[in-house]
């Protein structure tokens, strides 16, 4: 239980395949009460709904909010200040680009509406909420930020074109926040999770066999696994990650080591 009395808000549950869901999972089995956002709309909330349910979250705390607009960032924390008086862990877990563009051979090709789009919704969403969860932290004395990315904002990876450029900023994104807010205790981390079947991967062209493959790549030989990233999750909220803040951590059971 390393994470009695803490509260965490995770942005990203869309259902029980998601990345953001084995987060929320593992942080409940250490102790932390959980609040959710989702994006608006009831199909969207029923959806997020029936996922937490299966986490037996019945009750909990959720709003809607597109993150692409400063309005909804706005009005989720407002209204979560409204019902909790501090936050002590938030959970980026959201990306998102045209899946036009995510296709092999496509990237010279992507709009420059595409590539800010993507940019704004997968990266520039972090500051916005980091932002807004500031005072929040102030308040519990400190907290932990964590967000989502993966090699490909690194390396290119066949495909994932302008994620990957979304994915280098979001990286960036985290390691400025980290400087500015390391003053208040507020830590700012990144894992880089490896290839999971979910909604938002399977929008990368070519990825129907990535499990397979980076399976047989691993330095682990196997596929990394939600609950993986759960547990890093657990590490980078906790304490004991209390000396580690503008760090990328790898969760992908050593793909990136893989050079050929
Ligand atoms: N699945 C993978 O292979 C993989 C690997 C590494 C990193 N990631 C990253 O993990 C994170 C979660 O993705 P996932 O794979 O769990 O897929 P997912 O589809 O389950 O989650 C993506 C989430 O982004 C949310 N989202 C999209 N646009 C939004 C907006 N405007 N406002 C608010 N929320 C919005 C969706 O509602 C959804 O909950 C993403 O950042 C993704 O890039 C995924």
């Amino acid at each position: 239980m390393l994470l009695n009395g803490k509260i965490a808000l995770i942005v990203g549950v869309a259902n029980d395949r998601s990345y953001a869901w084995y987060i929320a999972k593992a942080l409940k089995e250490h102790g932390a009460k959980l609040a959710f956002t989702h994006l608006p709309g009831e199909k969207n909330e029923r959806r997020t709904r029936k996922a937490l349910e299966s986490l037996g979250l019945q009750d909990a705390w959720m709003a809607p909010m597109d993150a692409g607009k400063d309005e909804d960032i706005n009005a989720a924390f407002a209204s979560f200040a409204e019902r909790h008086d501090k936050l002590d862990i938030l959970v980026h877990s959201i990306a998102f680009a045209d899946r036009e563009w995510l296709q092999f051979g496509k990237f010279t090709d992507t709009p420059r509406a595409a590539y800010l789009s993507a940019v704004d919704v997968s990266s520039y969403t972090l500051l916005g909420m980091a932002r807004a969860a500031r005072p929040l932290m102030q308040k519990a004395g400190g907290g932990s930020i964590m967000a989502m990315s993966y090699y490909g904002g690194e390396k290119v990876v066949p495909g994932y074109n302008v994620m990957g450029v979304a994915k280098a900023a979001l990286e960036c994104t985290s390691r400025y926040l980290a400087a500015e807010l390391g003053g208040e205790k507020i830590r700012c981390n990144i894992i880089s999770g490896g290839y999971l079947r979910t909604l938002a991967s399977s929008a990368v062209g070519g990825t129907s066999s990535m499990e397979e493959l980076s399976a047989q790549r691993a330095p682990l030989r196997r596929a990394t696994e939600g609950d993986d990233v759960g547990r890093t999750a657990v590490y980078l909220a906790s304490e004991l990650s209390s000396g580690v803040t503008g760090e990328t951590i790898y969760v992908d059971c050593g793909v990136n080591l893989i050079g050929t």
